[in-house]
């Protein structure tokens, strides 16, 4: 009945038991979320799915064999079982098994004493970046937790960015969030095209598909000017601009994704208004951290 913020490898999430609708709308009070947003439901593993999901399609079960535990998130038809206030009145239901230890632990325990599974969106407020570590979770949220909440810290968060998420409602698998389980790496496991989203075809309510979002208070700018005083991200053998602050200076892509958010923050910790980021390439998880960076832009 109460919240727990838990690690997971992508980022930190802010749980409740899936099942009970009050501790699940404290959820949505403490990130400051709207009604209608539906949540991802963590289990400890693919055999629980079928308490969640209904008629699951065979790519799925193979994507799920393939990728969990891990950083992917499938959207599938629901079971009685996943309620309006978790898939915010869709006939949908978004379901992942995490990879990290402590996450997989508390799952476990949990459904040891009874427990279905744990919903939990990031552990920010809303439209804001994602913690992925702790200390993140106490600044972003601490204030607004109650006694008997908890914060678990398993450190930080290996991957960084959120998980893909993936729609297997109809025919052709259909990425609609990217992450590290990148759209190459499902199209040759499957032997076949993922689909394109296409926003005609189905009403597809996802948070993180607004415009502004993953949003620092500092002003994200790509690819620009940089004025003193200025917060700079960038691969680490692109200099720094004079007068700028060195905000961020990973090695390759995958680092990007891992420091990415941590980053963004100490941009706000330190007061600095603007940061201006030269994105990497699109390869890899690249795409996926310049999704977060066109987002964190529009802010
Ligand atoms: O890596 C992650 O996915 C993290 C960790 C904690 O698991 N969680 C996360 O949750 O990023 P959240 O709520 O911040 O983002 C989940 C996204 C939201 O944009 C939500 O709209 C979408 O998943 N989503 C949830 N259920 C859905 C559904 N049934 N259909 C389509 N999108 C859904
Ligand atoms: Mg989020």
């Amino acid at each position: 009945g109460h919240l727990v913020a838990f690690p997971t490898e992508t980022v930190y999430g802010l749980g409740a038991d899936a099942t009970n609708e009050k501790a699940v709308a404290r959820i949505y009070e403490v990130k400051g979320r709207p009604k209608d947003h539906p949540l991802i439901v963590h289990i400890s593993s693919m055999e629980l799915l079928d308490k969640w999901a209904s008629e699951i399609p065979e790519y799925a079960i193979k994507l799920a064999r393939a990728f969990w535990p891990g950083p992917m998130t499938l959207v599938l038809k629901r079971s009685d079982l996943a309620k309006d206030f978790i898939t915010g009145g869709q006939e949908t239901v978004a379901i992942r098994v995490p990879y990290h230890t402590l996450a997989n632990q508390l799952l476990k325990e949990f459904e040891s004493i009874g427990g279905y599974g744990v919903a939990a969106p990031s552990a920010n407020r809303f439209g804001k970046v994602s913690p992925t570590n702790s200390q993140a979770v106490e600044e972003e949220l601490g204030n607004l937790l109650l006694e008997n909440d908890q914060i678990l810290d398993g450190g930080q968060s290996q991957i960084g960015i959120e998980s893909t998420i993936i729609d297997c409602i109809g025919d052709i698998p259909i990425v609609l969030r990217p992450g590290s389980v990148t759209i190459e790496l499902a199209e040759n496991l499957l032997g076949q095209k993922l689909g394109e989203l296409d926003s005609s075809n189905r009403q597809i309510k996802i948070s993180g598909s607004f415009e502004t979002h993953y949003s620092p208070d500092a002003q994200v700018v790509l690819n620009g000017i940089t004025n003193l005083g200025d917060g700079f991200i960038a691969l680490e053998g692109i200099p720094t601009p004079p007068g700028a602050i060195r905000l961020g200076s990973p090695k390759d892509n995958d680092d990007y994704a891992r420091m990415l958010y941590s980053s963004l923050r100490l941009a706000d910790y330190n007061g600095i208004k603007t940061v201006n980021v030269i994105p990497p390439e699109d390869q890899g998880i690249g795409l996926a951290v310049n999704n977060r960076l066109l987002k964190a832009s529009k802010g």
